[in-house]
């Protein structure tokens, strides 16, 4: 059975910043992914702390919404079967160091912060982040 799912992808300042966009749009299409939406944007820190609301409590979380402010992101909805878990497999771990070979993290992460790349972690979430930044 088809299982056809669409998640949202990030491709967070750092990447940007070293033009690893189109590199790691190329390891999405290489691995079967549709990019069926995308676009440049820079968000405010406020709207980075809706987006990531749900790490609130985190020690890190001000960080991390600063961070996701600070500079150019790419925002993609990428599309395939079984797209949610695909797309975290591709990525590897949230700590570059512990990312599997061929992964994104490993390839291009610098840290657990400047790790590259954001992927939706459950249908639930990849609904709720798609409509965040394409819902007009
Ligand atoms: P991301 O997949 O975008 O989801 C939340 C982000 O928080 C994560 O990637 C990391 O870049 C960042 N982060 C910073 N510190 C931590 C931590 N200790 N554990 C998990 N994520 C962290």
């Amino acid at each position: 059975m088809n299982n056809i799912e669409q998640t949202l992808s990030i491709v967070k300042p750092d990447a940007v910043e070293r033009n690893l966009e189109g590199k790691i749009k190329e390891m999405f299409l290489n691995n079967g992914f549709k990019i069926v939406q995308e676009k440049k944007i820079q968000i405010e820190k406020h709207e980075a702390e809706k987006f990531y609301k749900v790490h609130e409590i985190k020690p890190f979380y001000n960080d991390l919404c600063a961070y996701l402010s600070s500079g150019p992101i790419v925002v993609m909805i990428l599309e395939k079967e079984n797209a949610i878990v695909a797309n975290r497999e591709l990525m590897g771990s949230t700590n570059p160091k512990d990312a599997a070979e061929g992964t994104i993290r490993k390839k291009f992460g610098i840290s657990i912060d400047k790790n590259s790349v954001h992927g939706s972690d459950s249908v639930e979430n990849a609904k709720i982040e798609i409509d965040f930044f394409f819902k007009s």
